[in-house]
């Protein structure tokens, strides 16, 4: 069985989007993932199809009613589902590459897509959704969270990236930022290619990538810095 993502939506027809290019999309064709999308609307029971309503306490804009979105759910992942639930949205625990990780490691997720100003916390609660935010900004909708989560997980999915590429040295998974990269020409505008990289001396290669990636995270990220000097003080 290959990693399964399961989207619930109000807006299915913008999947596969991004995820059906490239190596991800390849990925689709090939089975390594697969990709259901379900349309909230259809879980509706009135006529008009309502899946929001104004928010209890009263304030601006509407609610994803949690009886509708619970059908949903329930009809994508009955009770022995194992795949983790997920909600996209900007109040969520931010993602990172370790979270990444470990759902590449299991059999796949759920994702449901918020719109509105947001989701009634009792189906929240009430079916174990785990809440996750792509970053410190809010977006229209869920949808496009998605997608971003989506293809951080399939990339690190058995036979989507080549043998060759490796993930060792990438942002993050060293606790670093990626070291920068250059090729071809020798001197692009009057600048040249660091010497070192072209001295041949492997030893030093790795030494100046590794302070390079050092002195950027330090710069960029003191958050990431600090974490990276408590645990390898
Ligand atoms: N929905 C709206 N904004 C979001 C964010 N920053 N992360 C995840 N889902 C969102």
């Amino acid at each position: 069985m290959s990693w399964r993502a399961s989207v619930i939506t109000l807006f299915p027809d913008v999947f596969p989007g991004p995820l059906g290019a490239s190596v991800i999309g390849r990925g689709l064709e090939t089975g390594a993932w697969s990709l259901d999308t379900h349309f909230l609307r259809d879980y509706a029971h009135d006529k008009h199809r309502t899946v929001d309503d104004t928010p209890a306490g009263g304030g601006a804009g509407m609610v994803l009613k949690p009886d509708i979105l619970a059908a949903a759910i329930d009809d994508v992942a009955p009770a022995d589902d194992p795949r983790p639930k997920l909600v996209m949205s900007p109040r969520g625990v931010p993602l990172t590459q370790k979270r990444v990780r470990e759902l590449a490691s299991g059999p796949g997720a759920v994702v449901v897509c918020g719109r509105f100003e947001g989701i009634d916390q009792r189906v929240i609660d009430a079916r174990g959704l785990e809440e996750v935010s792509i970053g410190d900004y809010v977006l229209a909708g869920g949808e496009v969270a998605a997608m971003v989560l989506l293809e951080a997980v399939v990339r690190l999915l058995p036979g989507v990236l080549g043998a060759q590429e490796s993930h060792e040295d990438e942002s993050f998974e060293a606790g670093l930022l990626e070291y920068p990269h250059y090729t071809r020409p020798q001197v692009f505008e009057d600048r040249e290619i660091p010497a070192v990289l072209t001295s041949g001396d492997h030893g030093k290669v790795e030494r100046w990538r590794r302070s390079q990636a050092e002195a950027l995270t330090a710069a960029r990220r003191p958050d990431l810095w600090a974490e990276f000097k408590r645990e390898k003080p």
